[in-house]
């Protein structure tokens, strides 16, 4: 009986060591594409998270890439500038996205 209650200990400390061993995450690093005043878009659009939340969007047209701008800017306060906004989204709808007159 003494060895039963022993073994049982033994693998229950077993599993919570394995509970509390450190979780790796995996390190996905975002290609940033370069030329066109990117250093502008990194200066401000990745204060608050990571490129990958521009890049998941996909291609995407220039009044999409407008209204996100403003939506970071108005909802979120983002401090960019007016003349660095403009650049942000000319960069945008260049490296991911397509000139429309609308549509998303
Ligand atoms: C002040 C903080 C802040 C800054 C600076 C910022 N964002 Fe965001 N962004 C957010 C928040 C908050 C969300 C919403 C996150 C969520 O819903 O999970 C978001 C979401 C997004 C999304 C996901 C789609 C969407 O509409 O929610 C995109 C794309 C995006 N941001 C692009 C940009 C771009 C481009 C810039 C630079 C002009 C920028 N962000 C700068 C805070 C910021």
């Amino acid at each position: 009986m003494k060895k039963i209650i022993l073994l049982t200990s033994l693998l229950t400390s077993m599993a919570f060591a394995q509970v509390s061993k450190p979780i790796e995450m995996p390190y996905v690093d975002y290609p940033v594409e370069t030329g066109d005043h990117d250093e502008v878009v990194q200066q401000y659009c990745l204060i608050c998270h990571s490129f990958g939340y521009i890049l998941n969007q996909g291609k995407k047209s220039r009044p999409y890439w407008t209204g996100t701008v403003q939506k970071m800017v108005n909802e979120f306060k983002a401090p960019i500038p007016k003349e660095d906004q403009q650049t942000i989204i000319n960069y945008l709808v260049k490296h991911y996205g397509y000139e429309v007159a609308s549509g998303h």
